[in-house]
């Protein structure tokens, strides 16, 4: 578990619970490494396949449909297979060109829906200019919908139903549980409003008790609303947007941005050397949230896996 005890309640006379830095603790922020808690659930799901296999059969299948080279988009496909092989997952993966017809492609996942080895499918995003993603995610059978993208799974969601998470925003959830930072009551931003994070994650926020804000392009004043939360998720696709005048001492800071720097390296939508001196906790980029999105992935093709043969839940609370 990660320790966590640079967070304290500096007032329990309201409910709002504000989280502020311990005065012995002005020092560079917790890292919140996702690549240590992706690897422990890694673990976690590979033991649940062993154990399911005499059951089941067969492995738990997951199936990504790639369409045109956006090169991105290649190497979050390699990343998700190798994660596939190294916990036990079968892949299926269908790459299509990017000039294939819309009917085509909702023929390849309808095939997918069918096919009885592959237990979760996911639709690597961005598909090409001129290709409907929407379209093709409601083809999807939304119990086999990996990316938790369905609109019957957002709305499940939305109801507090089980069903299948976007993985990014699940994956958060997961960083911040296991650091145990304390979202009820706490006052959080998300900036960004996409349907793949700023908005499930909102939701997700928000039925764990936090007061959510929702930002976005067009908000104004941004460092004076977001120099107000306890936990601040930046999914803006800006690198380097935020900095140290976003952001008040003590508050956690989860970067969801993956940005490729002009002269090597990646860096996130979040300045974190100068937010590191001043956030209480913060995701490294790489090594934070984008491990956890490819394992919540994972999790979510097992458990639908489980599901089928009556098996126990694999990460059961996550
Ligand atoms: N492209 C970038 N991130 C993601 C993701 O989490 N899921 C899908 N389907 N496409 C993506």
């Amino acid at each position: 578990m990660v320790p966590c005890q640079r967070w304290k309640a500096e007032s329990k006379r309201t409910s709002v619970v504000r989280l502020t830095l311990a005065p012995e603790s002005v020092m560079p922020a917790q890292r919140l490494d996702g690549r240590t808690l992706a690897a422990r659930l890694e673990g976690v799901l590979a033991e649940a396949i062993r154990h399911g296999l005499s059951v089941a059969g067969r492995p738990p299948g997951l199936a990504v449909l790639r369409v045109g080279d956006d090169p991105a988009s290649g190497v979050y496909v390699a990343n998700k297979e190798k994660a596939c092989a190294r916990v036990g997952l079968a892949s299926h993966g269908a790459h299509l060109s990017g000039d294939t017809p819309q009917q085509e492609l909702e023929a390849a996942l309808r095939q997918l829906n069918d096919n009885a080895a592959v237990d979760g499918i996911l639709v690597q995003l961005p598909v090409p200019d001129g290709i409907d993603d929407q379209a093709l995610l409601q083809v999807l059978d939304p119990d086999k919908d990996a990316d938790g993208l369905h609109p019957l799974n957002l709305g499940r969601l939305v109801r507090s139903e089980p069903g299948p998470r976007s993985c990014t925003p699940a994956g958060v959830m997961a960083l911040l549980k296991e650091a145990q930072v304390p979202l009820s009551g706490a006052r959080a931003v998300v900036i960004g409003r996409s349907t793949l994070v700023g908005q499930p994650m909102a939701l997700m926020l928000q039925k764990a008790d936090a007061t959510v804000t929702v930002a976005h392009s067009r908000t104004r004043e941004l460092a004076e609303l977001t120099r107000q939360a306890d936990v601040l998720v930046v999914a803006a696709g800006r690198p380097g947007l935020i900095g140290a005048e976003h952001v008040s001492p003590g508050a956690v800071v989860v970067d969801v941005g993956i940005h490729r720097k002009a002269e090597g390296g990646l860096c996130g939508d979040v300045r974190s050397a100068e937010v590191a001196e001043i956030a209480a906790a913060l995701t490294p980029v790489p090594g934070g949230v984008g491990p956890m999105t490819v394992t919540m992935l994972l999790v979510n093709a097992v458990r639908a896996w489980t599901r089928r043969y009556g098996l126990p839940d694999p990460c059961p609370g996550l």
